[in-house]
């Protein structure tokens, strides 16, 4: 079956979770984390993720802002910056308005020119994922920000992915779902949809009991699997 849909997941896919440590790190009021943002960005991003799938097993959902900023305060507390409110304060404004990775925009573009449906599918809670869609300027080339908010639990339930055939009334198979998350990835081809896997650290695949379909670099090979 062709592909109709072409469904992003957000955060690390379109937009570049590791920017808002390293764009604060640059500037002189930051420079407390200007050796070790590496580290308290991939704490953050670890943390915010795992709060997000143990709320999600254990039936304790909260929103996407809640789990980021709760993420970041350990995350802050492991490298020593504790109580450094500033510091956290812009690290929350940067996360708001995170850019897109260069290739987005244009890639985008293709998809919608073409005719398919393109969307959002993320944990993110509405507001955030307006907020960083109209400060990488994309609204236009989306049709749907799907956020996990409408069903009250995060990926990788499947009532989340439910939310892409409801939108667009297309078949599973018709669907090209595409994620920087391993195991979003993985989940989504369990699903039933033909994923990519966005590998652009060239991490080790997760041993998980489904694979994704495709693995690429970065998005530009997006249009060539969806057939144009
Ligand atoms: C999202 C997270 C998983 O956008 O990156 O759903």
């Amino acid at each position: 079956m062709p592909i109709t849909t072409c469904i992003f997941d957000a955060y690390g896919t379109l937009f570049d979770v590791a920017a808002a440590a390293r764009q604060a790190a640059s500037e002189p009021d930051y420079a407390a984390i200007k050796h070790d943002w590496p580290q308290l960005a991939e704490h953050w991003r670890n943390k915010q993720l795992n709060y997000s799938w143990l709320r999600a097993v254990t039936g304790a959902h909260c929103d996407f802002w809640q789990v980021t900023q709760e993420g970041l305060d350990w995350a802050l507390e492991k490298t020593g910056h504790h109580g450094d409110g500033a510091l956290r304060e812009r690290l929350l404004q940067l996360y708001w308005e995170l850019g897109a990775y260069a290739e987005v925009p244009a890639m985008l573009q293709t998809l919608k020119a073409a005719g398919l449906n393109t969307g959002i599918l993320s944990n993110g809670s509405p507001a955030m994922l307006r907020g960083a869609v109209d400060s990488a300027n994309i609204d236009r080339v989306l049709d749907a920000l799907l956020s996990v908010e409408s069903v009250g639990i995060f990926k990788p339930d499947a009532r989340v992915y439910d939310l892409v055939g409801a939108e667009f009334g297309c078949a599973k198979e018709q669907v090209l779902f595409v994620s920087s998350n391993g195991w979003d990835a993985a989940a989504a081809t369990g699903y039933g949809f033909t994923t990519a896997w966005v590998n652009r650290g060239g991490e080790p695949m997760d041993r998980l009991p489904w694979k994704p379909a495709h693995t690429l670099n970065d998005l530009t090979g997006i249009p060539a699997l969806a057939g144009i």
